[in-house]
């Protein structure tokens, strides 16, 4: 039996490098070893302010992305989370088994809410609880996410486990998996911050839709430092984002790359860095073009996934539903 993995992207903004790197090509890459099934979580994407016509349009642009990485709907389920029910329905379930206090050590609510705690919405603040339903409604072994979202997979476990304790062995606890290079990527405009869809900038980020120029002009202009030697230094964070992008997309070990890069200066390193990413890139965006040029293909794929997935769904509500008593 293969092991089911599980994971989820909001659609609240352009994809990112860091997204492609931290969790999609994760995902593409272990597709024949797995049982896969991957979401959109569109009721994530409600927890902060929106705009409904925007989220519709996101939705169906991550959808076109998921295909053009490479996630064949042969070999995967994709699905927009709103389109099955249940996943609010055992959010709720698991909101109840969730002590307050769980919820208030996750830091990404923290760093999200700042100092406007008082006027965040309360989906905000049981966001993680919505994440465990997700994961936990399929009887998930494995979560491929970037490293920000560890916290969020170990509270998962936290809850899969005090409800087993409580109402019987209903939930796999399932473990996080994060990815050795690439797991956590930083902007190009500020090596200290993670990269982000909702970072103001123009050279924050690379989206995977963005205008090829546009993408070297950014890494050209990606901040770095006044040093000479081209290493690994994680105290030198700007060159040291621009290594581990390199490093992702060519797969060479540290050594091999610190050698190749021997005697070369910035400028070198970051036209080189340019050009994997645009070989990785170019073609996802010439995939995503022709995939969505019929748009009743991506509705075909969705619905086909709900369908499949249906009886999974059916099955661990029925327990969940029994083992609590209400049923
Ligand atoms: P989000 O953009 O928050 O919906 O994240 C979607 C997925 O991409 C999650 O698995 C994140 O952990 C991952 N991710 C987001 N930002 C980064 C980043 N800067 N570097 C690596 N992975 C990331
Ligand atoms: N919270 C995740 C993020 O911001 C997205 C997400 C929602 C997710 N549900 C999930 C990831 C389930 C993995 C599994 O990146």
């Amino acid at each position: 039996m293969k092991k089911r993995v599980f994971s989820g992207i909001q659609p609240s903004g352009h994809l990112h490098l860091g997204n492609y790197l931290g969790s999609i090509r994760n995902w593409v890459r272990d597709l024949d070893s797995h049982d896969n099934i991957f979401c959109v979580v569109d009721q994530h994407a409600i927890t902060v302010d929106y705009d409904p016509a925007v989220l519709r349009s996101n939705v169906r642009e991550l959808v076109g992305l998921y295909l053009a990485c490479g996630l064949e709907p042969d070999k995967c389920c994709l699905f927009v989370q709103s389109h099955i029910p249940e996943h609010t329905e055992l959010a709720w379930l698991l909101t109840c088994v969730t002590p307050m206090g769980w919820l208030e050590r996750m830091t990404q609510f923290k760093d999200k809410v700042g100092a406007k705690r008082e006027r965040a919405g309360t989906g905000l603040f049981t966001y993680p609880t919505l994440m465990a339903a997700d994961i936990l409604l399929y009887r998930t072994h494995e979560v491929p996410v970037g490293n920000d979202q560890k916290q969020h997979v170990e509270l998962t476990r936290d809850i899969a486990e005090r409800f087993n304790r409580k109402f019987g062995e209903v939930f796999i606890v399932p473990e996080p998996v994060i990815a050795a290079v690439g797991a956590r990527i930083m902007g190009l405009d500020d090596p200290t911050a993670k990269m982000s869809k909702s970072a103001p900038g123009d050279h924050h980020s690379i989206g995977l839709l963005d205008d090829l120029k546009k993408i070297r002009k950014t890494i050209m202009r990606a901040v770095t430092d006044s040093e000479q030697s081209i290493v690994f230094d994680p105290a030198r964070a700007g060159l040291f984002n621009l290594l581990s992008i390199y490093q992702a997309l060519t797969g060479q070990e540290q050594a091999e790359i610190e050698t190749h890069f021997a005697g070369k200066g910035y400028g070198d390193l970051k036209k080189q860095v340019a050009e994997v990413v645009i070989a990785e890139i170019e073609p996802i965006q010439a995939r995503y073009r022709e995939l969505t040029a019929d748009p009743t293909y991506i509705d075909g794929v969705l619905a086909d996934s709900v369908d499949q997935l249906r009886p999974i769904v059916d099955a661990t509500m029925d327990e969940v539903r029994r083992a609590m008593g209400h049923r």
